[in-house]
C-alpha cells in the first residue's frame, strides 16, 4: 500500500489524475491532497480539488492550500488550456466540504517527519513551488521521502508553454531546480511519454460509456481537452499528461524509465524552464533521477476506464 501525497494545481488533467487516485483506495493511501496555483489561482485549485473529492465521494481525504504563486518568477497561469474556472466546462458548484486548516508545505513538511522513512510518496502534478518550499522549511525531508513521482519538463518533444519548456517547470522554474538537484529520488513524466498517451475517438468513446460520476465528469474534460486540441494544434486526442502520475504509481510497468541528470534553466529569458536531460551517467546505478521514456498507452487507458467504472 502506497501512503501517498498527491500536489496538484487542478487543471483538468489534474482533475482526471484525481479521479484515478480517489478509485484506488486498496493501492494508495491518500493521506493529503495538497495544491498549488499553476493552472488557474491558488484559490480556484483548492476548491477544484474539493468539487473533484466531492464528485468521487471521498471527503474522508483532506485538502490542503499552498502556495499562490512561484518562488520568485510572477505566476502565469495556464487558463487558455484549462478554461477560466481550471475545470474546460464542466459544470461549477460550491463544495459542501471546504479545506483543512494549514498550509501545503507545513503539511508536507509534517507528515513526511512524523513517517518512517521512505514511507511517503509524493505525487506532483502542478508547479513544484510546494515540495520546494517544504524542503526549504525542513531539509531532514529530502532524505526521509519516497519517491517523487512528478508530471514535467521535455527532451525530444520541445515545449508546450515556450519552444523549449514545458508547464509545469516553466511555472517556477526555482522550484523544479530545488527539487531535483535535492537528491530526492525523483520520476519524471515529460511531454516525452504524455504525449504518447492521447486520448483520441475511440478511447473518449469508450469513457462515454461508463456510467458512473466520474467518468461522466472524466469524458466532460477530456472532450474540452480535445477540442481545444483540434482548434490550437490541429491534433486529434489531446494528451493526458497528469493521469500518467498515478497511472506510474499503480502498474509501474506500463513505463519505460531511464536513469538520468537534470537540470533546469532557471536564468535564460529565451529557454527559462528548460530541462537539460543527460542520459550518459558514469554510473546509471546511482542516479537519482528517472526519466520516462515510453508508455503503453492502451494500458493507460484500461487502468483508467477500470478505475472510473468503480
Ligand atoms: C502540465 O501543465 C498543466 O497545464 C497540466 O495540468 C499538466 O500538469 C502539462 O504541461
Ligand atoms: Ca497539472
Amino acid at each position: 500500500m502506497t501512503k501517498l501525497i498527491f500536489d496538484c494545481d487542478p487543471g483538468v488533467d489534474d482533475a482526471v489524475a484525481l479521479f484515478m487516485a480517489f478509485a484506488a483506495p486498496q493501492d494508495l493511501e491518500l493521506l493529503a491532497i495538497t495544491t498549488v496555483a499553476g493552472n488557474v489561482g491558488a484559490e480556484l485549485t483548492a476548491r477544484n480539488a474539493a468539487l473533484i473529492r466531492q464528485i468521487a465521494g471521498r471527503q474522508d481525504v483532506p485538502i490542503y492550500a499552498g502556495a499562490s504563486g512561484p518562488l520568485y518568477r510572477p505566476p502565469f497561469d495556464a487558463g487558455a488550456f484549462h478554461g477560466e474556472s481550471g475545470l474546460g466546462t464542466l459544470p461549477l458548484f460550491e463544495p459542501e466540504h471546504g479545506l483543512a486548516d494549514g498550509r501545503a508545505a507545513d503539511v508536507i513538511a509534517g507528515l513526511v517527519m512524523s513517517h518512517p522513512p521512505g514511507e511517503i510518496t509524493l505525487a506532483v502534478t502542478g508547479p513544484f513551488t510546494n515540495l520546494a518550499l517544504a524542503m526549504r522549511l525542513e531539509p531532514a525531508i529530502i532524505e526521509r521521502l519516497g519517491p517523487v513521482v512528478v508530471m514535467g519538463g521535455a527532451r525530444r518533444e520541445g515545449g508546450n508553454i515556450t519552444a523549449s519548456a514545458e508547464y509545469n517547470i516553466w511555472a517556477d522554474p526555482h522550484a523544479a531546480e530545488i527539487v531535483f538537484s535535492s537528491g530526492a529520488q525523483c520520476v519524471v513524466m515529460g511531454l516525452d511519454v504524455t504525449h504518447q498517451v492521447r486520448s483520441d475517438p475511440a478511447r473518449t468513446a469508450a469513457i462515454a460509456a461508463i456510467d458512473t460520476p466520474a467518468a461522466r465528469a472524466t469524458h466532460n474534460l477530456l472532450e474540452f481537452s480535445n477540442a481545444l486540441e483540434r482548434d490550437i494544434v490541429g491534433g486529434t486526442g489531446a494528451p493526458i499528461h497528469d493521469p500518467c502520475v498515478i497511472a506510474y504509481l499503480l502498474a509501474p510497468e506500463l513505463f519505460t524509465l531511464r536513469p538520468c541528470q537534470l537540470q533546469v534553466e532557471t536564468a535564460s529569458p529565451l529557454t527559462v524552464g528548460h530541462t537539460a536531460v543527460e542520459f550518459r551517467l558514469r554510473d546509471p546505478a546511482a542516479a537519482r533521477i528517472l526519466w520516462a521514456t515510453h508508455a503503453d498507452a492502451d494500458g493507460v487507458f484500461a487502468l483508467l476506464n477500470d478505475l472510473l467504472a468503480r
